[in-house]
């Protein structure tokens, strides 16, 4: 019996935690690498999944996006790069996966990613939502603002990684 508990708390400290960690990314910020850098130290793997979506006109095309994400996830080994469409817990449950990972900025936040959590919940509930903060450097960067600013001309150096800078400024003018 003693042998039989061991062996499972053996079994359970070997678990091997897989993370999902879905979103747009259009484009990837340094408020999503900061959360990329916390997940990847806490999770095995994590799998950053950029969502198919055929309804939103992205700035960045999907193969931009996942061009941009994976040099910029290089650092991190146990890092990787995916594309997903329908539900995210179908997703989750294809890849194995028993995390999502999500990031609350502020408490505005918070009532979207509580809505989204409790569903994938109902909908799969074997996954499990995690959620991290990021630094608080990053508290009030958005994708959407990026863009934003880009459009109009104003500085973006300090929120998004150099190749995103490049491209965007490529992009826009
Ligand atoms: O970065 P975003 O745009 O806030 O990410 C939103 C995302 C991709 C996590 C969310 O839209 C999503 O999971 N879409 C997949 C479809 C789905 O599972 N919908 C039900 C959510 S409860």
């Amino acid at each position: 019996m003693r042998i039989l508990r061991e062996f499972t708390q053996a079994d359970e400290t070997m678990k091997k935690v897989l993370a999902i960690y879905p979103g747009s990314f259009d484009p990837v910020t340094n408020g999503h690498l900061d959360l990329i850098e916390r997940g990847a130290k806490i999770f095995d793997r994590l799998v950053v999944s950029l969502l198919r979506n055929f309804e939103k006109q992205p700035l960045f095309s999907l193969d931009e996006r996942v061009e941009m994400l994976r040099e910029v996830v290089r650092p991190w080994p146990n890092v990787e790069v995916d594309v997903f469409s329908g539900l995210l817990v179908d997703y989750a449950g294809l890849r194995g996966a028993n995390v999502i990972l999500r990031g609350i900025r502020a408490v505005s936040d918070y009532e979207y990613e509580l809505q989204m959590a409790m569903m994938n919940r109902k909908l799969n509930a074997n996954v499990e939502t995690v959620f991290m903060m990021p630094a608080v450097a990053y508290s009030y960067l958005s994708s959407r603002l990026v863009r934003e600013i880009a459009h109009l001309g104003g500085p973006i150096t300090g929120l998004v990684p150099a190749v995103v800078e490049e491209r965007l400024r490529a992009k826009i003018h």
